[in-house]
């Protein structure tokens, strides 16, 4: 059966529909007429076409784990695939697409992914930067314009959102998650998904998400990629698992498996993970997809060979093979032998259809092909304004010392440093969709920014790193042209002696963080550091202006520096973001999603921890019997929400209206915020709280709630957070949703240390 012959019934059917004024009786019905449309089709297929629709290949345009020789014609015209994935161009993919729809029995289309992980063209800051802006709406709008230009494109699946709470800056892809806090995840990936999928994923514009990489694989021991992880299901339930539920519910139409094994077992044959948790209690009724040949690497895992290891994932519910080809080459044999049933085909390629059906696929092949598109979706004038203004919401600034920031568009400025001309790094990891040649560097906006009023003294200062194997390897597929070090640290000074400020542009390239991109060591690269030190012994101000993908070590910095600015990798806009706030057009408001270590080996270091049996009782000196280390102090170097402004906020008391909280009742907190400085600037308040005795010992504080407020200088504004029952509870060791009656503290203030405390006391349980 060709699906299209039964499209003037569905549209028959649509109409009935329109009379119905019952949104859910909508719903249901929708529902109903995709399960019987799916049903039909798959009555005409055979196992060997099911199974083909399991199948999901990569075409190699973009390159994001090893490279296979596929001949994607011909293995759709065989019906051997159900999707492809790193193809580029609406051109490509519209042939691909005709040759599924025109030259196969049943004309099914294909899914066709990308990992558009912030941004298609226009390049929007990397996901960790994003986090750091609290804004939802921002993050709403990054991938709302994101899905235009990648649907535009072809592209009618994002690899996004990752939500991977990870406390590991040795880790690479902590850039492309939200922090190492389980709340604000939960609060930020469904506004991926909201931006991706519009409505219902079935307009023009709207594609479908994938939340990754479930789950936990941001708890890769030791921050290695690809590593162990091993983890209590109480802090699975509790932490973990937070953001990926948060998303799901959000209505993300597909979830990706992980690289890791959970509680022994490869995630994608974890039948207790993808089909009690995942679909049964949390009632995921979408597309399960692995990652990269995760069946396949089953066996390295020392788990099962390549066919028993589909059967296994296939168990537990996992739907489609990305790139192993396990299921396409083994799972008839499977069935034959008993080991897997027809059923269970039948319900992964009935979760691929159904995902092609919501898509709108089916109604319209070629939707997604509109190849004049790309000429007035992509890289606007309004996305590229976008991504320049969500770009400066996210730059932290961590130290101003005498408030040298912003600097002014006189004098002599020496820009100094192997990111202030790099344009090609701007974009940051995961941005192989974009074209860097349309993006500009540093040095050219910061002249456009300036004008005839300042003379901008550039140096490139040295190499990203003193040994060149060292630099290839980080540098990736974005070269930086190398110099002499000797020579350009020389230059460098040159430039600086005759400047009023030094910006110096340091820190990680843009391929140092994202996938296979994890540091032993967290400083500025060696040579980096060598020339700041070089800098600041001019005597000059100086300026850090720090590129990075991850937390990084910057003790001596912070000590030493007058002033450093964390602007991430900001995208395509980056460079003029940057200007914008350097020279004070607007303030930074970014606050850290995640905690800075002062050295490695507090890793890994959050600020919602448990407390030891034994807590340092003075962070100034080694306490011997207390929980602490002889050569390095406990706390952050810069903690959890923590960011300045160019503008300073006051906190007036902390109130709360009430100080019992009952089961069904809720405590108002209310604190006055003052903009006691001289520009208007926008503070991010934040709500922790703390449960003092639990059946199961709770975390010093947790992040519950945030605003962001924009004030005018002398502005006051009262911010109020209510406080729920539903809030305050943890799942126990039955994993079962708790709030325990007892004391709790509710905390107030700028970020995770500088805290306001009130207490109350939560008088009924409730089960
Ligand atoms: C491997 C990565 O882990 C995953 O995040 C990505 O979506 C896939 N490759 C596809 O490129």
């Amino acid at each position: 059966m060709n699906y299209k012959k039964t499209i003037p019934v569905l549209m028959a059917v649509s109409f009935i529909c329109v009379m119905c004024s019952c949104v859910s009786n909508r719903i249901e019905n929708a529902e109903v007429r995709m399960s019987e449309f799916i049903d039909s089709l798959m009555r005409e297929m055979t196992v060997e076409e099911k199974l083909g629709q399991l199948n999901l290949v990569t075409g190699g345009d973009m390159v994001t784990g090893h490279v296979m020789e596929v001949e994607l014609e011909n293995l759709i015209r065989r019906q051997e695939i159900g999707g492809v994935f790193n193809v580029k161009g609406a051109d490509k993919i519209l042939a691909l697409q005709k040759v599924a729809v025109e030259e196969t029995k049943h004309g099914i289309p294909l899914l066709v992914g990308a990992d558009i992980i912030h941004g298609y063209e226009t390049v929007f800051p990397i996901p960790l930067a994003l986090s750091c802006s609290f804004d939802t709406v921002a993050i709403e709008r990054m991938a709302r314009i994101s899905a235009i230009e990648a649907s535009a494109s072809g592209i009618n699946w994002t690899y996004s959102p990752m939500v991977d709470i990870c406390r590991d800056p040795r880790w690479g892809r902590i850039a492309e998650g939200n922090g190492e806090d389980p709340y604000l995840g939960s609060i930020l990936a469904p506004a991926y998904v909201r931006g991706y999928q519009g409505k219902n994923m079935s307009g023009k514009n709207e594609i479908m998400s994938c939340v990754k990489h479930f789950a936990l694989y941001g708890a890769s021991e030791a921050g290695r990629d690809y590593n162990v992880v091993d983890m209590s299901r109480q802090r699975m339930f509790n932490e973990y698992f937070l953001p990926y539920k948060a998303a799901i519910q959000a209505g993300a139409g597909s979830v990706m498996t992980s690289f890791n094994l959970i509680d022994g077992i490869p995630a994608a044959a974890n039948k207790w993970l993808m089909t009690d948790v995942l679909r049964k209690l949390w009632g995921f009724d979408g597309l399960l997809v692995t990652d990269y040949d995760v069946i396949s690497e089953m066996s390295k895992l020392g788990y099962a060979p390549l066919k028993e290891a589909s059967v296994k994932a296939l168990e537990a519910g996992t739907d489609m093979d990305m790139v192993s080809a396990g299921y396409f080459t083994t799972l008839a044999q499977s069935l034959k032998n008993g080991d897997v049933t027809e059923n269970m085909i039948d319900n992964a390629c009935r979760n691929v259809l159904k995902a092609k059906y919501r898509l709108g696929l089916f109604k319209d092949p070629y939707k997604y092909c509109d190849t004049t598109d790309v000429k007035h979706k992509v890289f606007t004038p309004e996305h590229r304004s976008a991504a320049r203004k969500i770009a400066t919401e996210t730059f932290v600034l961590l130290k101003n010392k005498k408030e040298l920031l912003p600097l002014s568009t006189n004098g002599k400025i020496a820009l100094i440093g192997p990111m202030a001309d790099a344009a090609n790094n701007m974009c940051g990891m995961w941005s192989m969709t974009c074209s860097p040649s349309k993006h500009i560097s540093l040095y050219d906006a910061m002249r456009d920014a300036v004008g005839e009023k300042a003379q901008i003294l550039y140096s490139k200062g040295c190499n990203i790193y003193r040994d060149e194997d060292m630099e290839n390897l980080a540098n990736g597929i974005r070269p930086i042209a190398r110099g002499d070090d000797q020579r350009l640290i020389a230059d460098a000074l040159r430039a600086a002696s005759g400047a009023d400020v030094i910006v110096a542009a340091l820190g990680e390239s843009a391929e140092m963080s994202g996938e296979s991109a994890s540091r032993a060591d967290l400083d500025l690269p060696d040579v980096q550091k060598e020339l700041l030190k070089a800098l600041v012994a001019t005597g000059k101000p100086v300026v850090l202006l720090l590129f990075t993908g991850r937390p990084l070590t910057l003790t001596w910095e912070d000590a030493n520096v007058d002033a450093i600015l964390n602007v991430w990798f900001g995208g395509s806009e980056a460079a003029n973001a940057i200007c914008d706030v350097l020279f004070g057009k607007e303030s930074p408001s970014g606050k850290l999603t995640v905690t800075f270590p002062r050295s490695v080996g507090q890793i890994p270091l959050y600020y919602n921890h448990v407390n030891t049996s034994r807590p340092d009782s003075d962070p100034a000196a080694f306490n011997r019997y207390q929980s602490n280390y002889i050569d390095e102090r406990n706390e952050p170097l810069y903690p959890f929400g923590y960011g300045l402004n160019y503008t300073t906020f006051a906190y007036g008391d902390l109130q709360l209206d009430t100080d019992t909280l009952t089961r069904d009742g809720k405590i108002t907190a209310s604190v006055k915020i003052t903009n006691t400085g001289k520009r208007k600037g926008t503070e991010i308040v934040q709500l922790y709280s703390r449960d003092t005795f639990a059946s199961l010992a709770r975390p010093v504080k947790e992040l519950k709630g945030f605003h962001r407020i924009t004030l005018k200088p002398g502005e006051s504004k009262v911010v109020t957070f209510e406080i729920t029952s539903a809030m305050l509870g943890f799942y126990n060791n039955e994993l079962e949703y708790v709030c325990e009656p007892g004391e709790f503290e509710i905390m107030v203030g700028p970020d995770s240390e500088k805290l306001s405390v009130k207490k109350f006391f939560y008088e009924e349980a409730f089960e």
